[in-house]
């Protein structure tokens, strides 16, 4: 998206703190002065009283409307207001890539995460850092692991009584939180408890939580690697088990930013995994009983990716309007007409394509697909030791067929 004006002026992005002007930096300080448009939301125009310019608060919701206000004000001088860095989940990166880098000018301040971690002596590169401001509490699963420590940008004052629902839920509840709110400002706070002791319903607005990890004696830690056990999922059998998942996923590859269809989804296991491996994986599941597209959208509130795109309906039909995959995977549905045609239409050059095959129909078709355009074809036996009578027999599982196959 670009904002044309006839005299593109640059934009100035200046970061402010709870401590306002006082705590602005001289040539911050003469941007905000000499603009003739500040920009920002109310709480952050109240902290520079003595700026002349013409004061614009943002509308909400503030995206959409955000080119027509530059376009608006496109031959005056403009400043826009952020908190802390601007280039940290802030304005100006949405700024930049709305204008592009030589059309923004940012003046940082420090971060509410630079401030925090100057607060409790976290070195600022060993804190992973989570957003919950506006996404929900169940992003957070992924990073609870023992021993992390864990930055949270709040959504507003209840998110620490979430957070620590959340942690204690997960058997975390000796996790030490560290909730400082109004950094910087006059009436900066820090309360500091266990999530098992997390008292306050609500605490200040402007609130970011520091969390070191630490699991109860009993809690079940989840690796964000894939092959997760079977039962960290709810399903009705319809799920691909723990090591043909691992290699599934394997072969599926995923890198940061991809987006996997997994056709078929059942448990949703495959598409929870592919987003699991990175926060900016993407991935939608299609499946086609209602009941088990309701499963798969609690797996993945339940296992930290909620944002996962469940379409309920049949392929190939549910397929059509679906955004560009780099990655395809089909665990069921495989044997409808058109839906391998339609799956490896949808592949970009160099996209990958997974079918896992159990049945004699579904491997014959797929058999013919690997003559025609090649890939691998392997096979994949597990057995698991289980009680015969007094000893134990190796009980085989049904064996998979995996073609995998890269676009050219
Ligand atoms: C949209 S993010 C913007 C972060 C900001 N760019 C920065 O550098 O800190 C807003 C998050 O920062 C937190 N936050 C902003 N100012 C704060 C302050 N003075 N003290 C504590 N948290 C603050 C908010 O509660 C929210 O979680």
């Amino acid at each position: 998206m670009n904002v044309q004006q006839e005299k593109p002026e640059l934009v100035h992005v200046v970061g402010i703190g709870a401590d306002g002007a006082a705590g602005l930096s001289p040539t911050a300080r003469s941007i905000v002065d000499s603009a003739e448009v500040l920009f920002g939301s109310s709480r952050q125009l109240g902290l520079v009283p003595g700026a002349a310019g013409r004061r614009v608060v943002w509308p909400s919701p503030l995206l959409p409307a955000l080119p027509g206000l530059l376009a608006e004000h496109a031959d005056r001088s403009i400043c826009v207001l952020a908190s802390g860095d601007p280039m940290f989940y802030g304005i100006g990166a949405t700024l930049v890539k709305l204008l592009g880098p030589d059309r923004v000018r940012i003046v940082a301040h420090p971060s509410s995460l630079s401030l925090a971690c100057a607060r409790i002596g976290w070195p600022v590169q060993e804190t992973a850092v989570v957003s919950l401001v506006g996404r929900p509490v169940e992003l957070l699963h992924p990073r609870v692991q023992p021993g992390n420590r864990l930055l949270v940008l709040s959504s507003d004052g209840s998110t620490p009584h979430d957070v620590a629902a959340l942690l204690r839920e997960r058997g975390y509840g000796p996790s030490s939180m560290t909730v400082l709110s109004d950094l910087g400002g006059e009436d900066e706070q820090r309360i500091t408890s266990t999530a098992d002791g997390w008292e306050e319903s609500s605490v200040g607005p402007l609130n970011v939580i520091a969390i070191e990890c630490r699991p109860a004696p009993d809690a079940r830690v989840l690796p964000t690697t894939p092959g997760l056990p079977d039962d960290a999922f709810e399903h009705d059998g319809q799920i691909t088990k723990l090591e043909v998942r691992a290699v599934t996923l394997a072969r599926l590859a995923p890198t940061p930013g991809q987006l996997l269809w997994d056709v078929g989804a059942g448990a949703g296991s495959i598409a929870i995994e592919w987003m699991r491996s990175d926060p900016s994986c993407r991935a939608v599941a299609v499946e086609h009983r209602d009941d088990r597209a309701q499963r798969i959208t609690a797996n993945a509130a339940a296992l930290g990716v909620p944002g996962l795109q469940v379409v309920t309906g049949a392929v190939p039909r549910a397929l059509d309007g679906l955004d560009e995959p780099d990655a395809i995977f089909v665990g069921g549905g495989g044997t409808a007409p058109g839906v391998l045609e339609a799956c490896w239409a949808a592949l970009r050059p160099g996209g990958r394509l997974v079918v896992n095959a159990v049945t004699l129909e579904l491997e014959a078709l797929v058999a013919d697909w690997y003559r025609r355009v090649g890939g691998e074809l392997v096979r994949i036996s597990v057995e698991r030791a289980a009680p015969i009578g007094g000893f134990t027999g190796w009980r085989p599982s049904m064996p998979v067929t995996q073609w995998v196959v890269s676009k050219r």
